[in-house]
């Protein structure tokens, strides 16, 4: 075995009886790891660096859940994941996140075994990536006069001027950070839809649109031209991306555009970012017309576009809205903050099974209805744990034993700080009467896919 670098520090009182070794063992799959507690110590055992950093985090877990050193039950736990794509979206853009929430949002997700961050740097409200030589990209397009207090359909705004945006060396912070924790940053740039912050900064991006960054909600029609000069543009952003992020893939979004040539458009971008080394990550719209041969697809319109994208032959990460869309609700409960969406319990992202042909599953974050990392706490936790076990564990698993093993996690949770919303349901200090909502039924819901996803029929 080959000494690591421990990063679970025994308590006082408690290394005379239990020191923890920690090693590489190539045997074992390289995110697996074979946990050891008996009356000699502990040891840690993974098929690389990930394997033994899973096992340290099984081994927190192990604690009860106050912060207080105590006893550890002997035992021995062979373990590994389910997934290879592990994911969390983090809308930066609709509401932008300093940088050290960030890095406190990716330590929270890899104590949960989670390994991808898709970071969403832009948007129609918000350009957050400063990119050499398009200075108007950050002046200009990372801010917004004011925002939407609720959902779209109720018109309310507030009157506070928003913004933000990562310098390259923000972004190497964020993507260094990460990397010490197993976590892959994949970045998104949002195109050729979804770019109004980018035409509002450059109106000779768009067609004809010289207006202010959205300060309403919902999908902008003002994309980008399909111009030379508007395709130089585009993939000028993305050497910068890729100059900053390692990642093997690149989102290029590709979603709710009604530019025509799309799929043209993105082949261009495909076969640019091939020119680096790089793949493109795409939602499932850009399966119309044919998506690039290597190109994973994100599947957030249900089950039938996954299944589109599969029988064409790509990787896929299933993201379905109605079982992972973190945005939604989590209750009925007419306390619950600006309820969108359809109902998406506890239990329920729990439920979710992504099956056997994908690469893995990722919960999407998005951000218009959460201001604060207080209010992405109160959305993600506790149902990022739920999905944490969809997508490390075996399928079939026991709500039951799951909510319990949860109680002791919250503890510790809070421990950190983390602001999840209770299982008893929202507290009063948690509603937010000045954003109301808009509830949506799941058969309207399923009705609405049907009619998006038409045209890959
Ligand atoms: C999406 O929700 N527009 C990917």
């Amino acid at each position: 075995m080959i000494p690591q670098p421990l990063s679970v520090r025994p308590q006082p009182g408690f290394a005379a009886t239990a020191p923890i070794s920690t090693g590489v063992d190539p045997l074992l799959p390289a995110e697996g790891y074979v946990l050891d507690v008996s009356s000699f110590g502990i040891s840690i055992r993974g098929g690389g660096p990930a394997g033994v950093f899973y096992g340290e985090q099984t081994l927190r877990q192990l604690f009860p859940g106050s912060v207080v050193p105590s006893r550890l039950p002997c035992v021995r736990i062979e373990d590994r994941p389910r997934y290879a794509w592990r994911g969390v979206l983090l809308d930066v853009a609709r509401h932008f996140m300093p940088v050290p929430e960030v890095l406190r949002f990716i330590e929270l997700i890899a104590m949960h075994k989670l390994n991808v961050l898709h970071l969403h740097l832009t948007d129609d409200q918000g350009w957050r990536v400063e990119v050499p030589g398009w200075p108007r990209l950050t002046t200009v397009g990372a801010w917004r006069s004011c925002s939407m207090r609720g959902s779209r359909q109720h018109e309310r705004y507030d009157d506070q001027p928003h913004g933000g945006y990562y310098t390259a060396d923000d972004l190497r912070s964020i993507v260094a950070f990460a990397a010490r924790r197993h976590v892959t940053v994949v970045p998104e740039i949002d195109m050729p839809g979804h770019m109004q912050a980018a035409v509002a900064s450059y109106p000779m991006l768009g067609n004809g649109f010289a207006g202010p960054v959205r300060t309403a909600w919902g999908v902008s029609p003002h994309g980008l031209n399909l111009e030379p000069a508007t395709l130089d543009f585009c993939r000028a952003v993305l050497d910068h991306i890729c100059d900053i992020f390692p990642s093997p893939l690149i989102g290029i979004g590709g979603d709710e555009c009604g530019v025509p040539g799309q799929p043209w458009f993105i082949a261009q971008m495909a076969a640019h970012l091939a020119s680096r080394g790089r793949r493109v990550y795409g939602w499932d719209e850009i399966l119309a017309g044919g998506a690039p041969r290597d190109a994973v697809v994100a599947a957030w319109r249900g089950q039938f576009p996954m299944e589109k994208a599969l029988a064409a032959g790509h990787e896929v990460v299933a993201c379905p809205d109605t079982s992972l869309y973190l945005d939604y609700r989590q209750s009925d409960d007419p306390g619950e903050p600006t309820p969108v969406g359809t109902l998406l319990r506890l239990e329920d992202v729990y439920a979710y099974d992504p099956g056997d042909a994908v690469l893995g599953a990722q919960a999407n974050v998005w951000t218009e209805h959460m201001e604060s990392a207080r209010r992405v706490d109160y959305m993600v936790f506790p149902r990022l744990c739920a999905f944490a076990e969809v997508v490390w564990g075996p399928p079939g698993r026991d709500f039951a034993a799951f909510r319990e093993r949860l109680e002791p996690h919250l503890q510790r949770l809070g421990a950190l700080g983390v602001n999840y919303r209770p299982l008893s349901g929202p507290r009063p200090w948690d509603a937010r009467a000045e954003a109301p909502g808009n509830p949506r039924t799941l058969p309207d819901r399923l009705a609405e896919l049907a009619e998006m996803t038409a045209n890959l029929r």
